[in-house]
């Protein structure tokens, strides 16, 4: 990429990139950290990014749209602030998981895959989370709740509305 051009990235996910670059002597191997680093920067992939990251790099893009792919706890597409991701995998959905789903659906008035109209909350179901000892279980952006109930879930996002 010319230094010229103008980037879309900031000053920080540069020079983080940089670092990157001199801690794995395999350029490939940076494409993990990297869509952390477009991740954290726009709180989904952006594609204009990850092309200015394989620029700068000298990474095939490909390599970056495959990662991409694979790890599907990227956003792929802008969400909201608070990305609800409710486990539905086999103890999860045995504990409740899909009365779940269904509870937050209608209390956000969203279907899965969509956004609330204030941009608050965007709803999503997603394989196992790893906690499957205390399902049901959601992650929202980096907080795992366990062991939820209607009156768990009241609770969370009566807490993070109150955070506005
Ligand atoms: S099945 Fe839900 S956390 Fe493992």
């Amino acid at each position: 990429m010319n230094k010229a051009d103008k980037s879309i990235l900031t000053k920080s996910t540069i020079e983080r990139l940089e670092k990157l670059l001199v801690v794995f002597p395999e350029k490939k191997s940076i494409v993990l950290p990297a869509l952390h680093l477009v991740y954290e920067q726009f709180g989904y992939l952006n594609k204009a990014a990850i092309a200015e990251i394989a620029a700068r790099t000298g990474v095939p893009d490909i390599y970056f749209e495959e990662g991409a792919n694979f790890y599907t706890m990227f956003p792929i597409a802008p969400v909201g602030k608070y990305l609800i991701q409710v486990c539905h995998n086999i103890s999860c959905t045995l504990m409740g998981a899909d009365e779940l789903v269904r509870y937050l659906k209608e209390k956000l008035k969203i279907e899965v895959g969509e956004t609330t109209a204030d941009g608050l909350f965007t709803l999503v179901t997603v394989e196992c989370l790893g906690s499957c000892g205390t399902a049901p279980v959601m992650q929202i952006n980096d907080t795992y709740y366990e062991n939820l109930t209607r009156e768990k879930v009241d609770r969370i996002l009566e807490k993070l509305r109150r955070q506005e």
